[in-house]
């Protein structure tokens, strides 16, 4: 078995080699002048497991996935993966107006191409892996997260808005404790506002947990909300962290205790490793 490390997932894919005892694959992946990517794979992977290790996002990082899955799939291995720690563009799962792209779905279908399984981590809504014209699967972040927030004797979870209810609602079944979830109304990209909703939080170590912290407005105005409501620590925890700008900042001004991410996206607040679930779910799924 071979792990190919796309250039943008390179620690996950490191992990993975240990948790899955697999090889390395030898691969040279840069850009022309003009920003155009150059991919060859250099180890020998006919008849081997492949897994190809890269997440979606930023765009560029989509291009070199489909070139490392060309690249690949010339050599006539036994089976490709395809294990995405960032699934990008998978926020537009629908058709929100009419005439609009459901990215999630049109990035599926070109990346099933090729490919016997995929694998990604908490993508935005569960449903997108049904969008795969291949076998797909996805793992939580949430127990690893839990782990590293079992010290911090954490009294209630709570999710920023609904729709990441179900992960608040997961960790709190596994710290044993509260959950809820406050009251989103975004107004633009980067502005959204917390409509008031008491919570029992007073004196309170509190965790908010949500996929993605993308500008940190919405951690932001969560943390705000939960501080005004006097609670004693807020922990801001997230599997994808992109902290886009200033984003860091503003979830610190707001009265953050700490900010945590998984290592979906490298960065200095990778806390949190997913490989371990990544590699139960790989075996769970393999295509054999
Ligand atoms: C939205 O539904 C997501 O779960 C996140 O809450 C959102 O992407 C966070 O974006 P931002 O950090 O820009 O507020």
């Amino acid at each position: 078995m071979y792990v190919v490390p796309g250039s943008a997932s390179k620690s996950i894919a490191s992990h993975l080699v240990r948790e899955l005892s697999a090889d390395t694959a030898d691969v040279e992946i840069r850009r022309f002048i003009d920003g155009e990517c150059y991919v060859r794979v250099k180890s020998d992977l006919k008849g081997e497991d492949v897994i190809i290790v890269q997440n979606t996002y930023p765009d560029e990082n989509i291009i070199e996935t489909i070139l490392l899955k060309s690249a690949v799939k010339d050599m006539e291995p036994k089976s490709i993966t395809l294990v995405i720690p960032y699934l990008g563009y998978a926020r537009q799962d629908r058709k929100f107006q009419d005439g609009e792209a459901v990215s999630a779905k049109a990035l599926a279908r070109i990346l099933s191409i090729d490919v016997d399984l995929v694998i990604t981590v908490d993508p935005h809504k569960n449903y997108i892996v049904d969008f795969f014209e291949t076998k797909a699967s996805f793992c939580s972040a949430v127990p690893e997260i839990v782990k590293y927030l079992l010290p911090k004797d954490i009294d209630v979870v709570l999710a920023p808005d609904k729709g990441a209810v179900e992960r608040a609602e997961e960790a709190a079944k596994i710290l044993g404790c509260e959950s809820d979830f406050l009251e989103k109304k975004r107004i633009s990209d980067e502005i959204v506002e917390m409509k008031p909703k008491e919570i029992e939080v007073k004196k309170k170590t509190v965790a908010i947990i949500d996929d993605i912290i993308s500008t940190g407005g919405t951690m932001a105005k969560a943390v705000e909300e939960i501080r005004k409501q006097g609670a004693k620590d807020v922990y801001v925890a997230c599997t994808h962290g992109l902290f886009i700008g200033n984003a860091i900042d503003k979830i610190n001004r707001a009265g953050a205790t700490e900010i945590i991410s998984t290592d979906t996206i490298e960065n200095a607040y990778s806390k949190v490793k997913v490989a371990p679930q990544i590699a139960k779910t790989l075996k769970e799924n393999f295509p054999n």
